[in-house]
């Protein structure tokens, strides 16, 4: 098996990268001994799930990021979360919820567990998000009744809010933001965002989401959704099911948040070497602001006139491993066949130009050096 087919093996089956190479991600959850104090309050209160001390103490240490009076329920993962919200927000099912293709799969899936259809319009070639001007335009001849739009925050860029707000007021169409990758930037929730805590993402409860919002009542109807549609009493006052975070997952993001400071100084600092390394190869072009005004968990880059795919096998053959993150997007999954698509020819490019190089918090100097060294060999 030659190293690209292994390292290929290894990441389709979620184990470490083999021997000797760089992977692309190395996850670095809160061990013991910063769980622990959480875990002995935990024992002490015999308290073990459905909103207790410490998922209430998350959830308010979340609130505190916001620059404006915010709302935050937790939920078992952000898939869950988006579902959850668009439900809450009266989105008709059988409805199209506008969206793009060029995201992770879990919009997608999200959006069809909320009984609606999703419909994949392009993104900007240049800025690789929707953009409200096109999507106004198609709003005006759409292939069925639009029921909601769901724009991505691209892999952990800051979301700019007001465009949507605009759109929102002007159609009347509710606006949910995936925002999975933007735990960083988030600092206000204008319009209802919805932030991964998974193990892969800036602050994690190992599988976890949030949903922010300044509508307070939209919050509190999706905290009910979360707990069978209960509150106050025995009652399903509202559909729902069971997507509450448990105590162990809230000590565990309590514990994360506890460490967010230093986290985000080393993910930086990388970040900048990585940069840096690579000045030399202007095909390399990072994310505008990356690493230097705001930071993910990932590094994706768009590479200039080669092929991400050739890339990718290029570099595991020398030991480095990179992953096309959202693949071909979402419209090329047979999972999404059937959904409705409008031609793609900026989400093709962009799939065919994007790629997750190595980047990791504790990323040492001769990684980021074996992974400069490949991409420089290649220029
Ligand atoms: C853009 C996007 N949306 C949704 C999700 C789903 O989040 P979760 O894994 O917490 O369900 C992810 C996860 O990486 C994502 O990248």
């Amino acid at each position: 098996m030659s190293r690209s087919q292994a390292l290929k093996t290894h990441a389709a089956v979620g184990v470490p990268s083999p021997q000797g190479c760089v992977p692309v991600a190395r996850p670095l959850m809160p061990t013991l001994p910063a769980i622990a104090p959480y875990l002995e309050t935990l024992d002490a209160n015999r308290w073990y799930t459905n909103f207790g001390p410490l998922v209430q103490a998350l959830e308010s240490r979340l609130t505190e990021r916001f620059s404006r009076p915010t709302s935050v329920v937790t939920t078992t993962n952000g898939t869950q979360a988006l579902t959850l919200a668009l439900q809450a927000l009266g989105a008709q099912p059988g409805g199209l919820c506008a969206m793009p293709s060029w995201t992770f799969a879990a919009t997608a899936h999200a959006v069809l567990a909320a009984g609606l259809v999703p419909w994949f319009l392009d993104v900007d070639p240049v800025s690789g998000v929707l953009d409200t001007d096109h999507l106004a335009r198609r709003l005006a001849s759409s292939p069925g009744p639009v029921a909601a739009v769901l724009p991505v925050a691209l892999f952990g860029q800051p979301f700019e809010y007001a465009p949507w707000i605009a759109l929102q007021a002007k159609t009347g169409v509710p606006v949910l933001v995936d925002a999975a990758a933007s735990f960083d930037t988030l600092k206000a929730a204008p319009l209802p965002t919805m932030v991964s805590l998974h193990a892969t993402k800036l602050v994690s409860t190992g599988e976890g989401g949030l949903l922010a919002s300044e509508d307070a009542a939209l919050i509190h109807r999706v905290r009910k959704m979360t707990n069978f549609g209960f509150w106050g009493s025995r009652e399903a006052q509202v559909s729902g099911g069971n997507a509450k975070l448990s105590e162990y997952a809230a000590a565990v993001g309590l514990a994360s948040l506890d460490q967010w400071p230093s986290r985000r100084a080393a993910l930086a600092s990388r970040a900048q070497r990585l940069r840096a390394a690579l000045v030399n190869a202007p095909w390399i072009q990072f994310q505008p602001g990356w690493g230097l005004k705001w930071i993910s968990s990932t590094c994706c880059v768009r590479v200039v006139d080669r092929d991400a795919a050739d890339l990718e096998r290029r570099l595991a053959d020398q030991g480095v491993a990179t992953r096309r993150w959202w693949g071909d997007g979402c419209h090329a999954q047979a999972a999404f066949t059937s959904c409705q698509a409008d031609p793609l020819p900026a989400t093709e490019a962009l799939a065919r130009t994007t790629l997750g190089l190595p980047f990791f918090a504790d990323m040492t100097h001769d990684e980021i050096n074996r992974v400069s060294r490949a991409i420089l060999d290649l220029s």
